[in-house]
């Protein structure tokens, strides 16, 4: 197992007999890794986008056995700080840590977001809290114009919560073999059929 799959399962660990947790960072980090790749990041980037996307939400539970909450600022206080404890523990590379540490303690400010890696993990946990927390359309719609930076982040809110901006003409599959055909001639492949 490479080192992000044994955070994984250390984060799995973390939240045992919390299903809810387990999955929602489940989900952060396979829409991160889905982004940061369309997006072009490079391997060190994406190495810290996936383990920041596992480790992003250690906070609330720190919070709650604390001080009884979790919200943002007592995420943002107790976060960084324990997911240093748990990569340091796992051998993480300390340029790692420290931004995974960074990007923990400010996943809930918006404003000065200072790369690709704070970008693509803060679109990849608004569509996750979109869906969970069950907010309305306007509401969606709204924040996803302010947040969403990254043109797979917006394909991905415009897919899977306005659907009706992405309708199909009415004459689609022939629109397709029409591009099919055009590819071939283009190309001289000739097709024995
Ligand atoms: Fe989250």
């Amino acid at each position: 197992m490479n080192r992000i799959d044994r955070l994984y399962m250390e984060m799995i660990r973390f939240y045992q007999g919390d299903p809810r947790h387990i999955q929602h960072f489940v989900k952060v980090h396979s829409f991160s890794r889905l982004i940061g790749q369309a997006e072009g990041l490079d391997e060190e980037q994406m190495y810290i986008l996936e383990a920041a996307a596992l480790v992003h939400d250690i906070g609330i539970k720190i919070g709650m056995e604390k001080y009884g909450r979790s919200d943002g600022k007592v995420q943002e206080l107790e976060g960084p700080a324990a997911a240093r404890e748990m990569m340091t523990r796992l051998g993480f590379r300390e340029n790692v840590i420290s931004r995974v540490e960074y990007l923990v303690g400010h996943h809930h400010t918006y404003k000065d977001i200072d790369g690709l890696d704070y970008q693509v993990l803060v679109e990849a946990d608004f569509l996750v809290n979109y869906f969970e927390d069950d907010l309305d359309k306007e509401h969606i719609r709204k924040s996803a114009e302010k947040i969403f930076k990254t043109e797979t982040g917006k394909k991905i809110v415009k897919e899977m919560f306005f659907p009706e901006t992405f309708q199909k003409s009415e004459t689609w599959a022939q629109d397709a073999l029409q591009d099919l055909e055009d590819f071939i001639e283009e190309q001289g492949i000739y097709i024995r059929q």
